[in-house]
């Protein structure tokens, strides 16, 4: 059940989560966003994406962990295949009504597709640690949805598919990065290129999954990690968060300083304490 946002805005209402296929429970530090379309196997649409960046933008400030499953035996079979139809899904736009009338520029389709990516881009934010707990298919968006968390655990039925190239399209909601950053980018030119499925065993080895379980475990696998997770310093976590996200980008000297720069911060902070605690 969503419960009152104490960050800035409201989360989005029931309703508003039900018409995007979105349930959310926040209860304290842990916030459980569960992907519920189990007629359409979890399929997402833009709807879904932008209802997400909501949540992500209202999520009340003391939220530390976010856990993102599917409802059912399934993550999710990706994007509701109607939003490639003229006519799109449930009056949504189409991503291509717009360009078959001429209504949209690409700039236009560029715009939107970009609301679109706000809903997997928050899922790095440093002071949230993410989790995608996968079962099944976790096709395309499905996918790149789990690619944009920090960690994956995953059934040990889950399958993996970068289905977009198959279908005329590339991947376009912020997964690419994090899987080549993950396999390299010649692992991720055949798991794209072929469009073929990546079995729990597989995406352990190649480093797609933290954790592999049986699936009827793995709720309580990911309780487990959630709990190893919240029995981290918050500040600490958020802080080490920031320098393992940017330290594939910088030069070991330029690593070594952000390193030097967040312990001031973390010693200054210690520091405070305990003159607080000697007062
Ligand atoms: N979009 C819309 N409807 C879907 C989607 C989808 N992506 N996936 C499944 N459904 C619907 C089916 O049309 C079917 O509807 P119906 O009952 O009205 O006929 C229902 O969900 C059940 O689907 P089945 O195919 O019967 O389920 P099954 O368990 O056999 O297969 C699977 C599941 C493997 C996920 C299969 O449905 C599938 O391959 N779906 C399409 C996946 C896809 O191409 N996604 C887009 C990837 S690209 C991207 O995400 C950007």
């Amino acid at each position: 059940m969503a419960q009152a946002s104490n960050g800035p805005g409201r989360l989005p209402t029931e309703a508003e989560l039900t018409r995007a296929g979105l349930g959310l429970a926040v209860e304290g530090p842990v916030a459980r966003i569960t992907i519920s379309r189990p007629e359409r196997r979890n399929a997402m649409t833009g709807r879904t994406w932008t209802t997400l960046a909501h949540i992500g933008h209202t999520l009340p400030a003391d939220v530390r962990i976010v856990v993102i499953a599917g409802e059912g035996d399934i993550f999710s079979a990706g994007i509701d295949l109607g939003m490639f139809t003229p006519e799109g899904v449930d009056g949504e736009r189409s991503m291509v009504g717009g360009i078959l009338d001429g209504s949209s520029t690409g700039a236009d389709v560029e715009e939107y597709i970009a609301g679109l990516q706000e809903g997997f881009l928050w899922l790095r934010r440093p002071d949230l640690v993410t989790v995608a707990a996968v079962r099944g298919h976790a096709i395309g968006a499905g996918f790149q949805l789990a690619l944009s968390c920090d960690l994956r655990i995953l059934a040990d039925d889950a399958k993996f598919c970068m289905k977009e190239p198959a279908l005329g399209l590339v991947p376009d909601l912020t997964g690419t990065k994090p899987l080549v950053d993950i396999v390299g980018v010649h692992r991720a030119v055949e798991i794209c290129l072929t469009a073929r499925r990546v079995g729990a065993q597989e995406a352990r080895e190649l480093g797609l999954a933290e954790l592999v379980v049986p699936a009827d475990e793995l709720p309580g696998a990911v309780d487990d990690v959630v709990a190893a997770l919240l029995a981290t310093n918050a500040e600490a976590a958020a802080a080490t968060k920031a320098l393992l996200r940017q330290a594939a980008g910088n030069t070991l000297e330029e690593q070594a300083a952000a390193e030097r720069r967040a312990q001031v911060a973390r010693l200054t902070a210690l520091a405070g304490t305990m003159a607080a605690d000697n007062r």
